[in-house]
C-alpha cells in the first residue's frame, strides 16, 4: 500500500473505490489503524470528548490539537493524516484563520484541515487553500456550533436546511476542498450530494451511499460504553475487554499470582531480560 494523497482520494471517487476513514488522537493507536491499511486518519477534535472528557468539542485547543496530530504523525507511513481545526480557530477572521492553519501545518506535518461551516467561511477556507493546504470541508451536523441548534439531532430535515446544504457543498467544491464530510444528515440528501460533487463525500451518519466512511476510533471498537448514536457499528468490545483484563490483573496481585518466578529476576549472573 502507497501513501495516500489528497489526488489519491479524489482518483478513488472516480473509480468508484470507497475511502475508509477513522480518527485517531495518539501514536499506538494511530499506528494500529495505519498498519490495518485505513485510508485516511482524522486527528478529530472529538478528541475533546474521547480523551478529554469534555462535553463537548468546544473546549478543544489549538495548542491540544496540535499535540494529538504530532503524535500521529510520528506513527503513520500510509494514510492520509487529515487535522481538525478546533473551535474558534477557523471563524470568519481569514487572517487569523490563516495564521492558525500555517501553525497547525508547520508544526504537525499534517497533510490536510477540516473545517467545520459552509459558505460563512468561505473567504477563510479559500485563503487557507490559496496558502497550498489541501483543505477537507465538514458540513451537516457541525458540533462546534451545537449551540446554535441546540443539540446534537439529525440535521437538513426541512426543505430550506437541505437547500442551504446541497448550496454549501457546492460553494466548498468551487473553493477548491479536495473532499467534504457529512455528518447526521438524511442518506437520500447525502447521496445526491455525493453524486453532484467531482469530490469525495465522507459521510458519518450520511448512509451508505456516499463516497467514503469516517467513525471515532473509540467508538467503533467499543472502548467508549457512554455513546452509542444508530450510526455507530461496534467491530469490537474493546471495553469489555480492557475491563476484564484489568479486572483478572487485580485478582493475580491481590493472590499473588502476579508475578510468576518466570517474570521476575531470581538469578541474576544469568537473567539478561
Ligand atoms: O472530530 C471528529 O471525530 C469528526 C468526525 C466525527 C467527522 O469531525
Ligand atoms: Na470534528
Amino acid at each position: 500500500k502507497n501513501k495516500v494523497t489528497v489526488q489519491i482520494f479524489r482518483k478513488m471517487k472516480e473509480k468508484g473505490q470507497k475511502i475508509s476513514m477513522l480518527t485517531a488522537y495518539d501514536y499506538t493507536m494511530a499506528k494500529l489503524v495505519d498498519q490495518a491499511g485505513i485510508d485516511a486518519i482524522l486527528v478529530g477534535d472529538s478528541a475533546g470528548n474521547v480523551m478529554a472528557g469534555y462535553e463537548t468539542t468546544l473546549s478543544v485547543t489549538l495548542d491540544e490539537i496540535i499535540y494529538h496530530a504530532k503524535s500521529v504523525k510520528r506513527a503513520v507511513k500510509n494514510a492520509l493524516i487529515v487535522v481538525d481545526m478546533p473551535f474558534g480557530t477557523c471563524s470568519g477572521d481569514p487572517k487569523d484563520s490563516l495564521h492558525n492553519a500555517i501553525r497547525i501545518m508547520r508544526e504537525t506535518g499534517a497533510e490536510a484541515l477540516k473545517i467545520e461551516g459552509g459558505e460563512e467561511l468561505l473567504p477563510d477556507i479559500r485563503k487557507i487553500i490559496a496558502a497550498g493546504i489541501p483543505v477537507m470541508g465538514h458540513l451537516g451536523l457541525m458540533p462546534q456550533s451545537v449551540h446554535q441548534y441546540g443539540g446534537f439531532g439529525l440535521r437538513a430535515k426541512s426543505e430550506m436546511e437541505a437547500q442551504k446544504l446541497k448550496n454549501d457543498a457546492a460553494l466548498l467544491e468551487e473553493a477548491g476542498c479536495f473532499a467534504v464530510t457529512l455528518e447526521k444528515v438524511p442518506a437520500a440528501l447525502a447521496e445526491e450530494i455525493a453524486l453532484s460533487l467531482r469530490i469525495p463525500v465522507i459521510g458519518i451518519g450520511a448512509g451508505s451511499q456516499v463516497d467514503g466512511q469516517v467513525l471515532v476510533v473509540h467508538d467503533m471498537l467499543g472502548l467508549n460504553q457512554e455513546f452509542l448514536p444508530k450510526f455507530v457499528r461496534k467491530y469490537a468490545e474493546l471495553g469489555d475487554t480492557v475491563k476484564k483484563a484489568v479486572n483478572d490483573y487485580i485478582l493475580d496481585v491481590k493472590n499473588s499470582d502476579f508475578p510468576s518466578v518466570s517474570e521476575s529476576y531470581e538469578n541474576p549472573t544469568k537473567e539478561v531480560v
